[in-house]
């Protein structure tokens, strides 16, 4: 008998219809947008991969828990859920909520990092970065080198190149390090796994050296999973065994739960020392709001216990990745360049290969985005030269940003097939009239993370 095919396992309550808008009326749009994505309303976007962060469907447990919502200052009860779920999937003894990911970071970063001192991670998520460097740290990427090759076969792109990470302590001394990160699954990159025996690795050299290792766990339900797929000896565990694995080999973790908590806002930095713990909640208190909420509502509290568990069913993983790589392997087929094998939450289109006539100085990849959008209303992301990247106006010295690529992002339970067969039959028709896109100019940035706001213009 032959196999089934797959389908999700959920059915669809609620519908948000989507605005239907012509290719002209898109032309006017990117324009006036500045020929910058972040610019355009979402309102006029009828695909929208721009990010898969806050961008889920709740379920109708998580629906039903908004109205469990215990909304008082101190001590509500949706905090004793939420914190009881993360200690039992993590392992951690103590849990801050915040508001989101990037507080989690803030407070992590201002107990560890020092001025002059490096920070050290397998990628660096942009936020992260910043918020490293805003404290005076060095932040280091210190991924595998085919973690950096969207060609390179590798089942765990997103690994820590272990000897380059003992290098560089011994290289620069111990007293020089603050911290090694490990982003799991690695967003860079395109969702790219790490593996348990890397991460293992990673606990020795911490070990050895007395060094603090957190993961950024935004996404590690995923990376859970590809552990299973893919990694000797994990196939018959459960996902929830394989993530208290990955977290029990850190000494804490901070997660954006816009990510793998499958709800709109949230976050939390978990961890086992208590005088740090203690540190982390003052700096709460006077950054994100009391020590059971942390600038979340009650009703989010409970949104997220509920999310924390679903995101850990195997159906839905399963369903989830076959989406992201159902989309990856129609342009695959077709021949235009991906970031391979596929990763977690979205699909990456390799620029270099796809635009190798366009520098990157020209940002070949927000060129690509806006054809993509006038072309078909797909909001896609560049991350390359304009995020990561810098250009000196005055001496012309270029910093080249090491990966050039468009993510293609898929939100969570939101999107069915069709649409993602939309957006292959568009990029593949880009693909074909690669010849026409030309490069861009910058016209206005800010001078940090300045991809969000900057402004551009067509050569
Ligand atoms: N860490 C990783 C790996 C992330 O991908 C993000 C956000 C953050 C931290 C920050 O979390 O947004 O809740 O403050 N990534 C989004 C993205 C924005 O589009 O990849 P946050």
């Amino acid at each position: 008998m032959s196999t089934l095919p797959q389908a999700e396992p959920y059915r669809i309550k609620v519908v948000e219809p989507l605005k239907i808008t012509t290719q002209s009326e898109r032309e006017k749009i990117i324009r006036a947008a500045k020929y910058n994505i972040f610019n355009i309303p979402a309102e006029d976007v009828y695909i929208d991969l721009l990010t898969d962060s806050g961008t889920s469907a709740m379920s109708q447990y998580q629906w039903a828990g908004l109205m469990t919502g215990d909304e008082s200052y101190a001590g509500c009860r949706n905090w004793f859920h939420l914190e009881e779920t993360i200690k039992d999937i993590t392992g951690f003894k103590y849990v801050v909520p915040t508001h989101q990911g990037r507080p989690a970071e803030n407070i992590l970063t201002l107990i560890h990092v020092r001025s002059g001192l490096s920070a050290l991670s397998n990628m660096f998520f942009d936020t992260t970065h910043a918020n490293v460097e805003n404290k005076g740290g060095i932040a280091h990427n210190l991924v595998i080198e085919a973690g950096l090759d969207s060609k390179a076969d590798h089942p765990f792109k997103g690994n820590l190149d272990i000897s380059k990470l003992e290098e560089f302590i011994e290289h620069e001394g111990r007293q020089q390090v603050s911290l090694i990160l490990v982003t799991v699954t690695c967003n860079n990159n395109g969702g790219q796994p790490v593996s348990i025996e890397n991460l293992r690795q990673v606990r020795e050299v911490a070990d050895k050296y007395k060094l603090p290792f957190y993961l950024d766990a935004a996404r590690f339900a995923e990376n859970a999973y590809f552990i299973k797929q893919r990694e000797p000896g994990y196939q018959d565990k459960s996902l929830r065994k394989i993530a208290r694995e990955m977290f029990s080999l850190a000494d804490g973790c901070t997660m954006s739960s816009k990510k793998d908590g499958l709800v709109n806002i949230g976050g939390f930095l978990a961890l086992n020392d208590e005088r740090e713990f203690r540190q982390a909640q003052n700096y709460l208190i006077q950054m994100e709001g009391f020590i059971t909420y942390g600038g979340m509502a009650g009703r989010d509290l409970e949104a997220l216990s509920i999310g924390l568990n679903e995101v850990l069913d195997e159906n839905y993983m399963a369903s989830r990745v076959r989406q992201v790589h159902y989309l990856g392997g129609r342009l695959i087929e077709a021949g235009v360049p991906v970031m391979e094998p596929l990763g977690g939450h979205c699909v990456m289109l390799d620029m270099k290969r796809f635009l190798p006539d366009i520098p990157q100085e020209k940002f070949p990849s927000e060129a690509f985005c806006a054809r993509l959008y006038v072309d078909s209303g797909t909001r896609a992301i560049g991350l390359g030269q304009l995020a990561f990247g810098s250009e000196d106006p005055h001496t012309g010295q270029v910093e080249y940003s090491p990966l050039e690529v468009v993510r293609l992002t898929v939100p969570r339970r939101v999107y069915t097939d069709n649409h993602m067969d939309v957006v292959a039959e568009s990029v593949k028709r880009m693909y074909a009239e690669r010849d026409r896109i030309k490069g861009m100019r910058l016209r206005w940035s800010a001078e940090m993370l300045r991809h969000f706001t900057a402004q551009l213009e067509p050569l």
